[in-house]
């Protein structure tokens, strides 16, 4: 019954709070450019705290990883400002399966600076929540550097357990935690509200 109105090969979209349009679907290998032009948009910071290093530019070896997946072992989604077709790009989330211990995935979130602190981390997390349930996937695993403190207070209010480990911290969120299900839960209704919406100003059909 939740899952009706997430497609889980195809995406939504949702407005945010101020009504700017954003589609999240999975990513494609022709998300190469895109993703580029997203760490372009991405500040020192930012990059810094995803990737644990200054990095500017994805290598060519990377940006294959990141775009040829198979939505199992490596699923990974993409958030885009809706029907634009330059730069686009706004946020991306994935998690990868760990090869033994198949219940574990590490995960990853990133959202552009210019869009930060709007919603769309929180979908992009409840989609690798959903994503993770239907794989089989127990635990979700980020790595999360110490000054992180957003994310760090976020998954910690997500119910993350965290170990504090050489440097950084080793954050699980078990996937069938009450506090990431009503967050995901919250946005369900956010699809189905608004796609009831789109439907109801759809023109009708005269036949
Ligand atoms: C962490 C990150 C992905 C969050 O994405 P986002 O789209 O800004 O997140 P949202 O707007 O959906 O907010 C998620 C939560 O974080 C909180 N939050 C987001 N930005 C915040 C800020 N600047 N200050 C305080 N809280 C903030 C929100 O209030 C929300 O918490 P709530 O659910 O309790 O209300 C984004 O800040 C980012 O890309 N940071 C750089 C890369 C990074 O650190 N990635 C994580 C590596 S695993």
């Amino acid at each position: 019954m939740a899952l009706k109105y997430f497609d889980g090969l195809n995406g939504f979209t949702l407005p945010l709070a101020d009504g700017e349009l954003i589609d999240f679907r999975p990513v494609r290998p022709t998300d190469w450019e895109t993703i580029q032009d997203g760490m372009s948009a991405l500040s020192a910071q930012s990059r810094y705290l995803r990737f644990f290093s200054p990095i500017a530019k994805l290598p060519d070896d990377l940006l294959r990883y990141f775009t040829e997946v198979d939505q199992h072992q490596h699923v990974a989604w993409i958030a885009l400002v809706h029907q634009r077709m330059e730069h686009p790009g706004v946020g991306i989330a994935r998690f990868i399966r760990s090869d033994d211990q198949p219940a574990i995935a590490e995960f990853a979130v990133t959202v552009i600076d210019s869009y930060q602190h709007r919603g769309i981390g929180r979908v992009l997390m409840a989609v690798l929540h959903l994503m993770a349930g239907l794989e089989g996937v127990e635990i979700l695993r980020g790595y999360v550097l110490p000054e992180n403190d957003v994310m760090l207070n976020w998954l910690g209010e997500l119910g993350a357990v965290g170990k504090y480990d050489n440097g950084v911290y080793r954050m699980d969120l078990a996937v069938n935690g009450d506090e990431v299900s009503s967050m995901t839960q919250g946005v369900l209704q956010k699809i189905r509200a608004f796609e009831d919406t789109v439907s109801a100003e759809a023109p009708q059909n005269p036949d």
